[in-house]
């Protein structure tokens, strides 16, 4: 059956207090919206229509894809006025799916769910029970058959302790809809065009009501405020915490990692406390995460240990490595095999090859370093004249000593050796000991200068 799924996103979400439209806020470095289009995008839609409101041109700029449409909906009357402005657009469906862009963590399996009921014919409803239903609209039946849904707002008392909700996501004939929605009215408690009025119109004709439910409970949870999207945030990370699990990595505390993005995990991971991954990771077997890393766009190989606080982004790191604590390895990094990067130690746009160490307190810049080489602490590649960057060049077998600048473009020998505090600016040939530094001399009978009297 042909599918069009259209998905609110117009209202203002006044409660976030914040300038930032609702549905860009993020939930694992994701907005909300982004959550519902790729939930939406697992359904082989023929169409997938987000209806933005008034000034949510910031909203089409953040998510614009070429499978996406847009339909304005200004100014927003409600969420029968906001579908009817998605369907003024032509569409070529069967069946029409509405989510809500404000509702996240609705999955692909319920709503999978729900359109195999839909498919059977009829207006099917995505309903819950809650114990709190308090805010929500209410699913009225007579005799186990759904009659209508009435808004908190215009319930009688009695209706008001019916405990199934509307979650407000539904799916119905578009055909159906195309007609109801320009016919609805707005006389009602809150002087909207509620969508929820289709279902006594779909009684009415006779076309018979199904509900289904959700698997989970906050799928159907609404972001209306900072503190229900820290509480989904929250909810979001613990399944994901789960699935690792499930799959066989240890963590420290599984309440205590921020996945914000793709983390893909080997056998035997070990991840402790604090850690942060963002966008795409992947943690090879026997891999170990020390606490309060954040690493982004990277692939740490088998059996690397990874200190704590190390900040790792868009790098490689070879297996076998030792990496931090406190090191930074910056984008472009690519780490050999059994690699050795130590405290306050930052790396960029540099390769280096296996079995090579900077342990302490250095800054690798757009270098090439070999195999074997032992960079000493407090090496500088001085890579960036204030205009232009330069590569350093370090060949395999070379020991450069403490303190040593490197002032690029150099090439340091196969096999050569800097002398501590060595400021390199012509190239160190190969398995020579090279060395700037004025001669040490000292001066007998000197005498430290003694403050002066004043009178
Ligand atoms: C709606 C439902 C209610 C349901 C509840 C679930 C109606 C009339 N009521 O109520 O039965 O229990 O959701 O959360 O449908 N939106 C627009 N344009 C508008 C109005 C809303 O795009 O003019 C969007 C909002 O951005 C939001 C969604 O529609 O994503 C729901 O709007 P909201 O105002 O939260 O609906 P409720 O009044 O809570
Ligand atoms: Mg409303």
């Amino acid at each position: 059956m042909k599918l069009d799924v259209v998905i609110l996103a117009a209202g203002q979400g006044r409660r976030m207090n914040s300038a930032l439209p609702k549905v860009l806020h993020l939930l694992a470095g994701k907005p909300l919206l982004g959550h519902v289009l790729d939930t939406a995008r697992t359904l082989a839609a023929e169409r997938i229509c987000v209806v933005y409101g008034h000034g949510g041109d910031q909203v089409q700029t953040a998510l614009q894809a070429p499978d996406l449409s847009w339909a304005i909906q200004s100014p927003q009357l409600g969420t029968g006025h906001a579908v009817l402005q998605a369907m003024l657009q032509s569409v070529n469906s069967s069946i029409t799916l509405v989510l809500y862009g404000d509702v996240p963590l609705i999955q692909a399996a319920t709503l999978q769910r729900l359109l195999n009921v839909a498919e059977q014919g009829g207006l099917t409803l995505l309903t819950a029970n809650l114990d709190n239903p308090k805010g929500y609209g209410r699913i009225v039946r007579e005799a186990g058959k759904v009659t209508c849904i009435v808004e908190e707002k215009d319930a009688t008392e009695a209706q008001r302790q019916i405990k199934e909700i509307n979650t407000g996501i539904l799916v119905a004939p578009t055909a159906a809809l195309t007609r109801w929605l320009p016919t609805l009215g707005n006389r009602n408690a809150q002087g909207e065009y509620y969508l929820t009025d289709i279902v006594a119109m779909a009684v009415q004709e006779g076309l018979p009501i199904v509900t289904a439910h959700p698997e989970h409970l906050w799928e159907v949870d609404g972001v209306n405020s900072q503190v229900q999207l820290a509480t989904l945030e929250r909810v979001y990370q613990r399944t994901v915490a789960n699935r690792l699990l499930d799959f066989g990595v240890s963590l420290a505390d599984p309440a205590r990692i921020d996945v914000r993005g793709e983390l893909t995990c080997g056998r035997d991971v070990f991840i402790d406390v604090n850690n942060v991954f963002e966008g795409q990771v992947t943690l090879a077997d026997n891999v170990r995460i020390g606490a309060n890393c954040v690493l982004k766009n990277c692939h740490i190989f088998e059996g690397t240990v990874i200190a704590p606080f190390c900040h790792i982004e868009d790098a490689d790191v070879g297996p076998g490595c030792r990496i931090g604590p406190y090191a930074r390895l910056r984008p472009g990094t690519e780490l050999g095999r059994d690699v050795h990067i130590g405290n306050f130690v930052e790396v960029k746009n540099s390769t280096i090859a296996d079995h090579s160490k900077a342990n302490h307190l250095a800054y690798l810049g757009d270098a090439t370093i070999g195999q074997r080489v032992n960079v000493g602490a407090g090496t500088i590649t001085c890579n960036y004249d204030g205009a232009n960057k330069f590569r350093t060049v370090i060949e395999d077998d070379v020991f450069i000593g403490s303190d040593t600048q490197l002032v690029a473009p150099v090439t340091v020998g196969r096999g050569a050796t800097l002398g501590a505090g060595t400021t390199l600016t012509k190239n160190a040939p190969p398995d020579q000991l090279t060395i700037s530094r004025t001669k040490q001399l000292s001066i007998a009978g000197w005498k430290r200068p003694v403050k002066q009297k004043k009178d």
